[in-house]
């Protein structure tokens, strides 16, 4: 399988449900470099994932533009594969049956057995390859899901809250799984979270948004060593830097215990009358981990 990240140009992207109607996401810039993995984080309704939906095509910016290595996206392409929530499998059909089912639409029957084995291995599912997939658990059919995706070679993977609906467990196991193989096969990785700590195992940085219009309001470079055991010292570090990013850019106050997600213990000021100003028009070729961009945490 070929390694091959694509650079992400988002170029000042702006967009509108309705024609003249109130900006879902204003201004919204951001590079990330081949095989870097970025959190999108921020409260609900602002605009992650309208921003994942146009990043891969699936919708039009009313303004700006989306650049997957230099090339304007205009439709969904298997360079560049979005998964969601949930899985969308296949139910009358077996594990391998869906893993290779977007290899066959793409009209790559061929190589689809040998490369559906491949990616059931990586998956850890080589055993369930014949099983019928509403005989598996959610995590083992968000894996299956996650196989199809990869199957494709996609240079680009989107994922908006793929594990939110998975126990701790299997969603610390997927998280840690998504980056092994990410960064293996320098896949670029732009994922949407609520889970602190799951920007923090996955990411190498982390975009905080604010609402109303959606944008840019901080860019924290995670820089964790080795594992990315929550227990680490670095692992505590950077979490401490999101959190403060996130209250500064909500005005909302995060719980602090340990796998608290992004959730709040109480309301404070809205997000649009107090925090930072937006830092939207973020260029920074060359910074693979943004330790040069945007406004950094101190
Ligand atoms: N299909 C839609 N039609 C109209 N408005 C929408 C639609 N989808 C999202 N919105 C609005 O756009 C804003 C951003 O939504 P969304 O991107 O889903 O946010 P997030 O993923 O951060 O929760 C919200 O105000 C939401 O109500
Ligand atoms: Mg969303």
């Amino acid at each position: 399988m070929k390694g091959h990240g694509a650079h992400l140009a988002i170029d000042a992207v702006s967009h509108a449900y309705r024609r003249g109607g109130e900006l879902a996401i204003a201004e919204v810039s951001l590079e990330i470099e081949p095989g870097e993995s970025v959190a999108l984080v921020g409260r609900s309704g602002c605009g992650k994932s309208t921003l994942l939906h146009i990043a891969c095509g699936l919708m039009k910016p009313t303004r700006g533009q989306v650049l997957v290595d230099g090339a304007r996206v205009t439709a969904p392409s298997p360079e560049w594969v979005m998964m969601f929530q949930a899985p969308s499998l296949y139910p009358w059909m077996t594990v391998a049956q869906n893993v290779g089912l977007g290899l066959r639409f793409a009209g790559r029957r061929r190589e689809t057995p040998a490369r559906v084995a491949e990616m059931l291995a990586l998956v850890e599912l080589e055993a369930f390859a014949q099983r019928n997939v509403q005989d598996l658990s959610g995590g083992q059919q968000q894996r299956v899901a996650l196989a199809r995706s990869l199957a494709l070679e996609p240079e680009v993977l989107l994922l908006d809250e793929p594990f939110s609906a998975l126990d701790a467990f299997t969603r610390h196991s997927l998280q840690r799984d998504v980056r092994r193989i990410a960064k293996a096969r320098s896949i670029t990785l732009v994922f949407v979270t609520h889970d602190i700590n799951e920007a923090v195992t996955m990411a190498d940085r982390a975009v905080v948004m604010a609402a109303n219009p959606g944008r840019i309001s901080e860019i924290v470079a995670i820089d964790v060593d080795g594992e990315r055991a929550a227990s680490s010292p670095s692992f505590g570090l950077a979490r401490e830097r999101l959190v403060a990013a996130y209250e500064r850019t909500t005005g909302l106050e995060m719980g602090d215990a340990a796998g608290a997600g992004l959730s709040t213990r109480r309301a404070g000021t809205p997000s649009t009358q107090s925090g930072p100003a937006p830092a939207s028009a973020i260029r920074t070729p060359g910074a693979a981990n943004g330790a040069a961009s945007g406004r950094m945490t101190p």
